[in-house]
């Protein structure tokens, strides 16, 4: 046999070798002691001398060839091994493995709805701090030392002086003493009051809004305070306005509406009283507003259908995960 066909045949032998074992035979068989390609290169000593440079480079040129389609078929038949291995261990009737999703907590959801229905309409998102001074909280909304309206609030004290705001509407006072009108803001963030039944809890969350401008009235609270209910539970809902009495609103009203636990109590509402503005600096004369202050925790127990408010605290993984 000439180079050509020796070689010609070892490539046809390499790929149709089906396995490692066969591979390897046919390597033997080549380039092994008494292998095809071997002999050749023994027979060169019967070559004519003058030819035997030249063919014995054709020779190595042909190993060398021969060698490099062993490694690629070796590497070839190997994958496919493993692969088929692999393919053999995998039991396809074993359930998945899932993922386990977290997912936002309920409160954590309802401010969120409430921010984007509010900045939708032109709301600036304001916070303010958690340790409040006596002012701020009580004085400047118009509910002086010893107005029976402090013994509603049933404050944490921090003994300096300072206390846990009982509500939102601090931030409201923080921001007229800074801005001026035109205010349109919504307060979101932790309230606390010494409380803990089914309704309540001693920390809880509220968001405030407040809205400052010229001739603005209390059919503009009612008209957004509809449109934000209903925005926020995705129909319309009824929604009922009760008199009521906030030493900082003058009228004042309460917000309740309609589920399928009756009517629920969800806010509290009012035109800003003119005390109120003048304390922090903006003129009852040119400038009227209204102010609402909402219970988060409340709104997300009516919506979601919760009957214990303390449950929304309680970081039970088989509540939350009801809201994936
Ligand atoms: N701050 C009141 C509370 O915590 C809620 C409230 C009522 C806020 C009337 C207001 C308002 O801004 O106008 O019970």
């Amino acid at each position: 046999m000439n180079i050509a066909e020796v070689k010609h045949q070892a490539l046809a032998d390499v790929s149709n070798a089906a396995n490692p074992a066969e591979l390897e035979q046919a390597r033997v068989s080549l380039l092994g002691r008494k292998g095809t390609l071997t002999e050749l290169l023994r027979s060169l000593k019967d070559t004519p001398k003058e030819h035997r440079p030249r063919v014995g480079r054709e020779i190595n040129i042909a190993k060398t060839e021969i060698e490099e389609a062993i490694s690629l078929r070796r590497e070839a038949l190997e994958k496919a091994a493993r692969d088929a291995a692999a393919h053999a261990s995998i039991d396809v009737t074993l359930p998945g493995r899932s993922r386990h999703r977290g997912s936002l907590h309920p409160v954590t959801q309802t401010f969120s709805t409430i921010e984007e229905i509010f900045v939708r309409a032109g709301y600036e998102v304001v916070y303010g701090p958690e340790i409040e001074d006596d002012y701020h909280n009580f004085e400047a909304l118009n509910i002086p030392k010893h107005h029976p309206a402090r013994a509603m609030h049933d404050t944490f004290y921090l003994g300096d002086g300072r206390l846990l705001r009982t509500h939102t509407s601090p931030v409201q006072v923080r921001t007229m003493e800074t801005q001026s009108p035109p205010i349109r803001i919504i307060c979101p963030g932790r309230v606390y009051r010494r409380d803990f039944d089914r309704t309540h809890t001693p920390m809880f969350h509220q968001v405030e809004g407040l809205v400052v401008d010229r001739g603005i009235s209390f059919a503009d609270l009612k008209g957004t305070v509809i449109s934000f209910v209903h925005a926020f539970f995705e129909r319309e809902v009824e929604v009922r306005f009760r008199p009521s009495y906030f030493p900082f609103t003058e009228p004042s009203a309460e917000v309740d509406v309609m589920s399928e636990q009756g009517w629920s109590e969800v806010m509290g509402c009012g035109v800003v009283h003119p005390k109120v503005l003048s304390m922090s600096g903006i003129d009852p004369k040119q400038f009227s507003g209204f102010a609402f202050g909402f219970g988060v925790d409340r709104l997300a127990m009516v919506k979601f259908g919760v009957s214990d408010l303390r449950i929304l605290f309680d970081n039970d993984i088989r509540f939350l995960r009801q809201f994936g």
